[in-house]
């Protein structure tokens, strides 16, 4: 099994669940229509009506926007999955019209969602409460894409970021970030993988966001990897032998969603911290370029690479081990850690 069920999952940004809209996403392979409420509140259901099983998220919001009608023949069905009202005959409502209920939780600007059978743990959501606190001004716009791949991949990917300096040559590193000094921390289900690269050239994003004179700078990076797949770096640049906080740099959150077993929604946002008194005029188009160079990195040259590596790995016709390097310590790591928590959670159940 690749998934760990009973975890925090974000299933989309706040900002994109619309009350009286309900809207369809897929975790672990599980489809679900998460709805909000008039007060606001969050709920997610199977995405699948018990009489003929017409997706829910074809249906309507109604009851003042309490219930949930399938717009197949009619049944309304509450926040809690029960069956209220059945229009036909008698009105009867049998034992089985229940739709499936999942843990659901709006939290730091984003919709977790919880698809195990275990209790969920709320003390487990993990800390993003820079979001709450982000100064709109300074931060991206919280953006998503989706990509056809096994979503450890992505982790590696997010845990091993010595690739910047071929993959994201010139925005996000360069050649000569390649030498760094790497460092890991494992706490509990986390585990911080850092990169400190000092009196290197600055990467053309990082020189943006600091002097924007392509002198020479310090480079760190720590990234965060919170079960199942939550993850938090903190990047940024300083003069040559000064102190983090004269520096300058960002937080990028990445959050994924694992859809099936080669889907994966990649939600994404960078809040800049330390920033340097730019006029107002040019904080925004700070705050565009940022967005835009964090997509197209992410969209324009991540993304086709770990699909085309998705792609060897598919085709190979033995399972694939691959050849370690010092660089791959961080994704070890997380993968043991990972396995052992799927391990202990045990055999998932039959499929319902
Ligand atoms: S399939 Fe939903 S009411 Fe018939
Ligand atoms: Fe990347």
């Amino acid at each position: 099994m690749t998934w760990l069920r009973n975890g925090w999952y974000a299933a989309m940004w706040s900002q994109d669940l619309r009350p009286g809209t309900p809207t369809p996403r897929t975790l672990l392979g599980e489809d679900m229509v998460l709805i909000r409420a008039p007060d606001g509140s969050v709920s997610a259901l199977q995405d699948r009506c018990p009489h003929r099983f017409a997706p829910l998220h074809l249906g309507s919001v109604c009851g003042d926007g309490r219930l949930l009608r399938c717009n197949y023949h009619g049944l309304e069905f509450d926040m809690q999955g029960r069956c209220v009202r059945n229009p036909h005959g008698d009105g009867r409502r049998p034992a089985g019209l229940q739709v499936r209920r999942y843990a659901a939780v709006e939290k730091h600007t984003v919709i977790w969602v919880w698809p195990g059978e275990q209790e969920p743990d709320l003390s487990a959501i993990p800390d993003y409460s820079l979001l709450d606190r982000a100064d709109p001004g300074v931060t991206s716009m919280r953006d998503h894409l989706e990509m056809n791949v096994d979503y450890r991949l992505v982790v590696d990917n997010l845990l091993d970021l010595s690739h910047v300096s071929f993959l994201h040559d010139g925005i996000l590193g360069n050649a000569q970030t390649v030498d760094a000094q790497i460092d890991l921390q494992e706490a509990g289900q986390s585990l911080t993988v850092s990169r400190y690269m000092p009196d290197v050239p600055p990467p053309g994003l990082f020189d943006m966001l600091f002097r924007r004179d392509g002198e020479p700078v310090d480079l760190w990076a720590s990234m965060r990897w919170t079960a199942p797949c939550n993850l938090l770096n903190d990047a940024g640049v300083k003069a040559v032998g000064d102190a983090r906080e004269q520096g300058t740099g960002i937080y990028g959150i990445h959050l994924l969603t694992p859809q099936t077993e080669r889907s994966t929604l990649y939600h994404f946002v960078a809040i800049r911290q330390n920033p340097l008194p730019f006029p107002e005029a040019e904080k925004e188009a700070i705050g565009r370029k940022l967005g835009e160079l964090r997509r197209y990195a992410f969209a324009e040259q991540d993304e086709p690479m770990i699909r085309g590596q998705q792609r060897a790995i598919d085709r190979a016709s033995a399972p694939l081990s691959p050849t370690l390097l010092s660089i791959d310590a961080g994704p070890v790591r997380y993968r043991r850690i990972l396995d052992r928590l799927i391990a202990q959670e045990g055999p998932p159940p039959a499929p319902g």
